[in-house]
């Protein structure tokens, strides 16, 4: 044995103060964006069926999570608004009315929780009746006509005090056209977080239960990326950070380690992983089973988001991973 020259790497894994010290990818609380769900009416907390833990909450409900997610220490919320059905029509008006769901969801969260940040998720799918992230004219969606409904709604947001804009349709030119509605209605030191790499993803199918908003004809194809393609990634952040975001999301995550990494390495802001609905029921379904342990399996992904360079991640695991930290 004595010849016998190799690197002895169990040198530092010998016991949890040594792994500790070592360890190069942490989860902070930081990290942790919670999506949040406000559905039009009432004295409503429905439970998500395909999403175990995560509920529709009317506006009077909030304040509840609100408590919760303060207490925990996480420090973002990104909000989705779920309309009456008859309140949608073809241009997804409730996107950009005054007094909408995300809107006064924003007042609500910065006049009680003023230090926590408002991430608006900025798109018209929840709105629309046809279900589609932009206008549509016979099944063909239209990229610039969209824009402008966009920008209404982004400004709208800026106006009840979210913190950060977060644009998700997909359509082009979206970033420089919010970046410059929200410049000339003065929102300069509003930050975009641009839906950067949005692939047409099947992992999408819980939260278009929890969002009430699958599309009525047709798929998101025309807009959002095959998943086979990685260069495409590229083209899209490469024209984000032209156009003036801020922030990059890659979405779905898991299935896209690869995809963070690229975009990682190949631009210096900060980028975004979106853990999305379908990765949270998988986990979810499994250990509701037994068949998988539910931390374990839920910090060593998100961990991985990270190592493969994920800065931030929007997650329905925030506040169990808070409490988990805590
Ligand atoms: C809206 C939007 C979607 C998600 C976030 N914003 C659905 C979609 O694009 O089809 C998906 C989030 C999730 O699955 O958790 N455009």
């Amino acid at each position: 044995m004595k010849e016998l020259n190799f690197a002895r790497h169990r040198r530092l894994r010998t016991s949890e103060s040594m792994r500790a010290l070592v360890r190069e990818t942490h989860l902070h609380k930081e990290d942790l964006i919670y999506p949040i769900f406000i559905i039009d009416g009432e004295n409503i907390k429905n439970e998500i069926p395909s999403m175990p833990g995560i509920y529709q909450l009317s506006m009077d409900k909030l304040g509840e999570e609100m408590d919760e997610v303060a207490a925990l220490g996480i420090k973002s919320v990104i909000l989705f608004g779920v309309p009456f059905e008859h309140d949608k029509d073809p241009q997804g008006s409730g996107a950009f009315h005054h007094n909408g769901l995300v809107q006064e969801g924003t007042r609500f969260v910065k006049k009680n929780y003023p230090d926590i940040l408002v991430i608006a998720d900025t798109c018209l799918c929840e709105y629309t009746d046809h279900g589609h992230c932009g206008l549509v004219e016979g099944e063909k969606i239209l990229n610039d006509e969209s824009l402008d409904l966009l920008v209404r709604t982004a400004i709208s947001q800026a106006e009840a005090g979210a913190d950060i804009i977060a644009p998700s349709n997909m359509m082009d030119g979206f970033v420089t056209a919010i970046r410059t509605g929200l410049d000339e209605a003065g929102y300069q030191d509003i930050p975009i977080m641009s839906y950067s790499v949005k692939y047409a993803s099947a992992f999408y199918g819980p939260f278009r239960d929890a969002a009430n908003g699958a599309p009525q004809f047709g798929d998101r194809k025309t807009y959002q990326m095959d998943p086979a393609n990685r260069l495409e990634a590229f083209r899209e952040a490469e024209s984000d950070v032209e156009e003036g975001a801020d922030f990059l999301i890659v979405k779905p995550a898991l299935s896209y380690l690869d995809v963070i990494r690229d975009v990682k390495n190949s631009f210096t802001l900060p980028i975004v992983a979106y853990n999305v609905s379908g990765e949270y029921s998988m986990v979810k379904a499994a250990a509701q089973n037994g068949w998988i342990d539910e931390k374990a399996i839920v910090l060593e992904t998100l961990t991985s988001m990270k190592r493969a360079g994920a800065d931030l991640i929007i997650t329905y695991f925030s506040k169990d991973v808070a409490r988990w930290i805590n």
